[in-house]
């Protein structure tokens, strides 16, 4: 065997091995996704899609349109190609009330001529609508509703959606057919994708930065994340499709039902909510079953689509100029309820920000009851000119938390009482103050006012500041009511006595239930433990636990290699502060005016003779590349602080003089340096570096 048959030989072989190891992976992801049955491990698919990955890397002309890795994503679409769809795209009729689909019960059996019809039910899913073109079983086009005669070409995402084939699993199928469906994004899905933004903004707050707003709901997001140019984003998306539609030019079945079966079989994500119904009786037993129960499911849905069965009878009804006849929405009612308000109750952040929550009768809305809604603050009590005991109407849209929307003042009686906004903290009944502006009032008793304690003390503990695991929100609020801590510091007061067998009560928020709690010894000794452990955190790090506002874990990075101490911060003016490589006004300003307050100095103070870190440890990398040398440091530079530049130098064992003399070894240079200081180093010969030469000589030793 020669050269060139070996490597043929190589190359047939990896056709072969990729061809197999496609058909492999598409199933093992049908299995798993579909059934919910795996026969693999994650491990084994893991490894086999790696296989496959590195053989269509080399081998990139045997890669197959339908290969499994296409679901991770990475083809990046910069213009939707625009394509005209074989069948339009056509929306329904809708109705809202029992009298208008008892009418369209009877045109169909006009239309028909006959009472011997039956219909498909099936739910309406709120997502967004797709038609997927399959060639020869393998799926080839992926095309949104667009303007129902054309849209655009969204395939690459569309790949990225597990339970959608990329081949079918039938074997006898038409050559050419379509299936529409509704993607969307499950409710959990939405729900974690909004929790990251909240864990965010909570750094993007610290750092100063505007926060990112939530998602509005999984609908828009859904519509939002398909249209997006990177795959590799959608991909982690994790959106899901319901198929509810197939269309060809061969009448291959004859009713929808038989077409739903065969979508199921071939693999594709059919919900099992459809039923068969005779009579129009039937449909309204399942518009009420559905109308609770769909509350329960993973897809946000927003009615019900009723859908006479039979194909021959669906082509004798056929279309108006926007809707089939043979079909029909019915939408279930928004999504709120009218409740009495019983009394406005004021929560106190993390912060001191105070917000406003309605006590409301408890109703029963969107399949949960709703006890408390958000009035976000005075503005809006005072918009919707809300009283205690109105009848008020509340709404769930796709957030979490409930909302007024509105009062029925008709109803109002005499005894609803106007809302007197409070002027004194809830928690620690200092007054409150409104900045010029700002909607919202806040507690500036940011030293003893619980929640804010609380929150501040929680910041601190947390996994990037001191990562204290074994204390978690409960048990500090336990440690707080029983005057064991009152700050930061206190906690490394506290001793394995102190907290063993420890008893306090916990009161539930919302229902005022009391439960007693008691630390055992066990987690008193892993607290003590854990406590005694963090005193080893570094300096960067419990300067971020410190919690003051705008120092985020990156400020606080970059604040604690500038100064190296936090003495050398806590003396620090503004103009030093705001001169550190990207530390703005906001920052400088909050730090200042965090060192200036006495209490907090005493804390630090203990915290400091408690043992904590409060300087820069010396880094690996330094040692004593200067030892012995003298340098003078001049002018401003680009890339450094002065102080930083000085603390370089001195980390690598060199000496700072502020003149220049015969023991001076260099003078770094920067902008603005004064022409005296040159002609003096020149006069005596001493090496002038400039910002680049100076990193060349650090990297060099
Ligand atoms: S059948 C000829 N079935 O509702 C119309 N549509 O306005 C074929 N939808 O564009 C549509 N769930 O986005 C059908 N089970 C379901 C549906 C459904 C949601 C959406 C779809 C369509 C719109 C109708």
């Amino acid at each position: 065997v020669n050269g060139i048959d070996l490597f043929l030989m190589k190359k047939e072989e990896a056709k072969i091995r990729i061809e197999k190891l496609t058909e492999e992976l598409n199933h093992h992801n049908y299995l798993y996704y579909q059934k919910s049955e795996p026969t693999i491990s994650d491990f084994d698919f893991d490894n086999l899609l790696k296989e496959l990955e590195g053989l269509e890397k080399q081998y990139p002309e045997f890669k197959l349109s339908h290969s499994p890795t296409t679901r991770v994503g990475g083809d990046i679409t910069k213009d939707f190609e625009t394509i005209v769809h074989t069948y339009p795209m056509l929306s329904l009729g809708n109705t809202y009330s029992k009298e208008e689909l008892t009418d369209f019960d009877g045109r169909i059996k006009k239309g028909l001529g006959t009472d011997d019809y039956e219909y498909i039910c099936e739910l309406k899913f709120d997502g967004v609508a797709i038609s997927l073109k399959y060639e020869n079983g393998i799926l080839d086009k992926a095309i949104t509703r667009g303007d129902g005669t054309k849209g655009d070409d969204i395939t690459a995402n569309v790949k990225t959606i597990r339970t959608i084939p990329l081949k079918i699993n039938t074997k006898n199928y038409p050559a050419s057919f379509e299936v529409r469906g509704e993607v969307f994004m499950p409710k959990k899905q939405f729900s974690k994708l909004n929790e990251q933004v909240s864990i965010e903004n909570e750094q993007r707050e610290a750092e100063g930065k505007a926060p990112l707003t939530l998602y509005a709901n999984a609908r828009n997001t859904t519509s939002g994340t398909l249209k997006m140019q990177d795959s590799a984003i959608v991909s982690s998306r994790k959106l899901d499709c319901y198929l509810y539609s197939y269309l060809d030019d061969l009448n291959t079945f004859g009713t929808h039902e038989e077409s739903l079966h065969f979508l199921e079989q071939s693999g594709f994500n059919v919900s099992q909510t459809y039923q068969k119904c005779q009579t129009i009786d039937e449909v309204f037993d399942y518009i009420n079953l559905w109308d609770q129960k769909r509350h329960e499911l993973s897809v946000e849905t927003d009615g019900i689509v009723i859908k006479v069965n039979s194909i021959s009878q669906q082509s004798e009804l056929g279309f108006t100029a926007k809707n089939p006849r043979w079909a029909i929405s019915f939408k279930f009612k928004a999504e709120s309820a009218i409740t009495t308000l019983n009394d406005i109750t004021y929560q106190v952040g993390r912060t001191g920000a105070i917000t406003p929550v309605a006590e409301l009768e408890p109703v029963l809305l969107a399949g949960t009851t709703v006890k408390r809604a958000s009035l976000h603050n005075a503005n809006e009590i005072e918009r919707l000119d809300v009283r205690i005991g109105d009848s008020v109407n509340v709404e769930k849209g796709g957030e979490i938390i409930p909302k007024i929307t509105g009062v029925n003042t008709n109803s109002r009686s005499n005894d609803a009482k106007k809302v007197i906004y409070i002027s004194e903290c809830p928690e620690c009944k200092t007054a409150l103050i409104r900045k010029e502006g700002e909607a919202q009032h806040y507690c500036p008793n940011k030293e003893t006012c619980p929640p804010q304690v609380l929150g501040r003390i929680e910041h601190f503990i947390s996994r990037n500041a001191m990562n204290i695991e074994s204390l978690g929100p409960r048990t500090i609020k336990g440690f707080l009511t029983k005057g064991l801590i009152k700050n930061l510091a206190d906690l490394y007061h506290l001793s394995f006595e102190d907290i063993n067998n420890l008893q306090f009560e916990e009161v539930d928020d919302t229902s005022g239930e009391v439960t007693k709690r008691s630390i055992k010894e066990k987690s008193a000794h892993n607290i003590i433990e854990s406590i005694e452990n963090s005193k080893k955190i570094p300096f960067e790090r419990v300067l971020f636990g410190l919690g003051i506002r705008y120092v985020g874990k990156t400020v606080a990075e970059k604040l604690a290699q500038h100064f190296v101490t936090i003495d050398r911060l806590k003396s620090a003016s503004f103009e030093e502060i705001v001169a550190v490589h990207e530390i703005g006004d906001r920052i400088a300003e909050s730090v200042v005016a965090y060192f200036n307050d006495p209490e907090n100095m005493k804390m630090i103070e203990g915290l400091k003779s408690a043992g904590l870190s409060f300087e820069v440890e010396k880094k690996e990398g330094t040692g004593d590349a200067f030892k012995g040398l003298t340098f003078v440091v001049s002018g401003v530079f680009e890339t450094f602080g002065r102080d930083e530049l000085k603390n370089v130098i001195k980390q690598q064992g060199g000496k700072i003089s502020s003149s220049i003399s015969s023991k001076t070894n260099y003078l770094v240079a920067g902008e603005n340096m004064g022409p005296a200081k040159k002609e003096k180093a020149d006069s005596l010969g001493i090496t002038i570096l400039d910002e680049s030469s100076f990193r060349e000589l650090l990297q060099n030793d």
